[in-house]
């Protein structure tokens, strides 16, 4: 047996006096396992919560796409910033404390980013208080920003089409700064190993420990193994460390599949980027205008690449919302809707129609990011009346003129709701967030 998996089996705890590995438990005590692992001891602070994330079965998914195969969704918004990137900024936090790279009281922490590890960087930052500023394109959503804030994050906007190696884009703004600001340090996700490490150090043997704690039954086969993982890319850094962590120490076969939106170039071999070269996505947090080097382009460490589009993203998370009840964000759709294409092609198809076969998708973090978004408003707001709303209306109406199911007028106090007036604030002015 591989070494990872022979650690993920000797994992133990003390239950009633007795030593029972977590598979018994599991076996035995199916509804107290949940409650042992997350009530193991108390945290120190907020990052002691950050991983730990549940694998839970897309079996309504799975059922109408045909698929023979667990369909199964790695949910990181549960995580305790709302991401993936927790993880990165967590570690690469703690590393640069050990390596004296970081001294409480004088450095300050500065990082380009879609939001994401901003947030991550934020939390950990407030944790162990040091100073932290954000610079993040127009395009990264309002939320965001707020999260930041609301965690003592500066943040800058910088211009969504500046190429990244011009002074003006996010990456260029926060090299200037820290030029400028004493104690200023970037602890670079695009280039910091700390990024692939977390993932390859945790994520990857989570889902691994998942897959192997879970016993084949004649109701629920499994082939005991990771057999396919999809993920997005946006520095790479997610599907780098999962690569290496299942094929290095659980399934040298596993086939891992890529996720990079139409208009980015991250995707091989690269005549797949040329089609809608250089167009912009509304799809946040993956694709980007180079390759950073966190992302591993040696053979074998992404097997196959999809290119996705906004539309079909969003449809997949709406899927993800109404049939599985999971509160997913637009990147989690790309990397459902990359892996279901995969799934119809040649060598897709076998594993599709594999009973036991498991196709595990990373869903990188949640529906907090986007509440004001048109595309997240548009889905909910719209979505077709279920057939209680007619009956709802016929019982209140008559008596009561305060009641209301009009989606037109909930759509406009949230969106009156969700638009602070920011741009009022010193140093505010010009600042421009898309939507
Ligand atoms: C929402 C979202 N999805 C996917 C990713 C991609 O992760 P990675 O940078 O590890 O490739 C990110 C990265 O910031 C993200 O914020």
């Amino acid at each position: 047996m591989p070494a990872g998996q022979a650690r993920a089996r000797k994992l133990f705890f003390s239950f009633h006096n007795t030593t029972l590995d977590f598979q018994s438990i599991s076996v035995f005590y199916p509804s107290v396992t949940p409650l042992l692992r997350m009530s193991r001891s108390i945290l120190d602070n907020a990052l002691g919560a950050v991983g730990n994330t549940p694998l839970i079965r897309l079996d309504k998914i799975a059922a109408r796409e045909g698929l023979q195969c667990n369909l199964l969704g790695k949910l990181e918004y549960t995580s305790a910033g709302g991401s993936v990137k927790d993880r990165i900024a967590k570690r690469m936090v703690e590393v640069a404390e050990r390596d004296g790279l970081l001294k409480p009281g004088h450095s300050v922490v500065i990082e380009p980013t879609s939001g994401n590890t901003g947030i991550g960087l934020a939390m950990a930052c407030a944790v162990k208080g040091y100073s932290v500023i954000i610079t993040m394109p127009n395009k990264m959503s309002l939320e965001k920003e707020a999260a930041l804030r609301a965690l003592g994050a500066e943040v800058v906007r910088t211009p969504t089409e500046a190429a990244w190696d011009s002074p003006e884009s996010h990456i260029g703004v926060a090299q200037r700064l820290q030029k400028e600001i004493p104690g200023g340090i970037i602890l670079d996700q695009y280039r910091n190993v700390n990024n692939p490490l977390a993932h390859e150090f945790t994520t990857g043997p989570e889902i691994v420990e998942a897959v192997l704690g879970t016993p084949s039954t004649p109701s629920k086969p499994s082939s005991g193994k990771v057999d396919v993982l999809a993920a997005g890319a946006g520095t790479g850094g997610t599907i780098t460390g999962l690569s290496r962590a299942i094929k290095k120490s659980h399934n040298p076969k596993a086939i891992i599949v890529g996720v990079d939106p139409v208009g980015s170039i991250l995707a091989l071999p690269d005549s797949l980027n040329v089609a809608g070269a250089g167009s912009q996505y509304i799809v946040e947090g993956i694709g980007y205008d180079f390759v950073p080097d966190v992302l591993s382009r040696e053979t074998g460490i992404v097997d196959h690449w999809i290119k996705s589009t906004d539309e079909e993203s969003f449809e997949a998370v709406r899927h993800l919302m109404r049939s599985e009840g999971l509160l997913v964000g637009g990147s989690s759709g790309s990397s459902l809707s990359g892996v279901l294409r995969w799934l119809k092609s040649k060598e897709g198809r076998t594993i599709a129609q594999t009973k036991g076969a498991n196709v595990v998708v990373l869903l990188p973090d949640g529906i907090r990011n986007y509440m004001s978004k048109p595309w997240f408003l548009k889905m909910a707001l719209e979505a077709e009346p279920s057939p209680l709303a007619k009956r709802i209306s016929s019982i209140l109406q008559p008596s009561s003129s305060t009641v209301s199911t009009d989606v037109d007028r909930l759509a406009s106090g949230i969106a009156t709701l969700t638009i602070p007036d920011l741009d009022n604030r010193p140093g505010h002015a010009g600042r421009r967030v898309e939507f």
